[in-house]
């Protein structure tokens, strides 16, 4: 039965005849042979979405405003760019590099937002003028100048005095939660250390690549 229903679901794949050998690749150019293969797919009905394809990664600074156990905290505008990323696919990485102490650290995670009473406290806490900066930013929209945006925070001010700027309603924060934390510690002979700590898969950790740590995590030393 287990059988069946296995080979029920296999995909037909293709036979040899299709077998994408170097010697059988029509053209030795990758978007020429993207073209070909493009036209291919387009030009066949059961496709839907031929020019469907994986949004382009971006990245971008932000401070991190704190971290504890439960992961690392940053804020922002949710209807930014990378807030709108951050709804379609809720993971991120971030990365430190601390280069008087050649130390790097690198953490992966899924990221949540915070509720918006964390915004406020950290919002009242911001300087006046930073207040202001992010009640007059439509962050990432397209703005005619500098001078447009000027005006909106004069107007701001004139409007709210110190202390009274309220939080911009889709301002707040998120919490990376890791799954994967790796520090790197650079050295003169330049055999660079890595160490990175993960949550362990199935039979993890063996003793040999992979240890115990604490709180669940293991870790494994990588080639640099
Ligand atoms: C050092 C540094 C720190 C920054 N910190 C923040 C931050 O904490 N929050 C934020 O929204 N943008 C911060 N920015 C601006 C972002 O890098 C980015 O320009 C902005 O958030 C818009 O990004 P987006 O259009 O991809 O959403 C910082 C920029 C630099 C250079």
């Amino acid at each position: 039965m287990i059988r069946k229903l296995c080979l029920g679901m296999r995909h037909p794949y293709h036979d040899k005849n299709d077998y994408f050998l170097e010697d059988n690749i029509e053209v030795k150019e990758p978007l020429d042979l993207f073209h070909k293969w493009f036209q291919v797919v387009k030009t066949d009905t059961r496709t839907v979405e031929p020019n469907a394809m994986d949004g382009y990664p971006s990245a971008r600074f932000v401070l991190l405003k704190g971290y504890s156990k439960e992961g690392f905290i940053f804020f922002t505008h949710y209807s930014s760019r990378k807030g709108q990323q951050l709804a379609e696919n809720p993971r991120a990485a971030l990365t430190f590099y601390w280069e008087h102490y050649s130390r790097s650290v690198r953490i992966e995670g899924d990221v949540e937002k915070l509720p918006f009473e964390d915004a406020d406290q950290y919002f009242r806490n911001r300087p006046y003028q930073s207040q202001i900066g992010a009640l007059c930013s439509d962050q990432s929209k397209s703005v005619s100048s500098r001078n447009e945006i000027e005006q909106i925070a004069s107007q701001l001010k004139e409007k709210y005095k110190e202390g009274e700027v309220p939080r911009p309603p889709l301002w707040g924060g998120y919490i990376l939660k890791p799954y994967t934390i790796e520090f790197w510690q650079g050295q003169t002979d330049r055999i660079h250390d890595r160490i990175r700590f993960r949550r362990p898969k199935t039979d993890e950790p063996d003793g040999i690549l992979t240890h115990r740590g604490e709180d669940g995590w293991i870790y494994e030393r990588l080639f640099p």
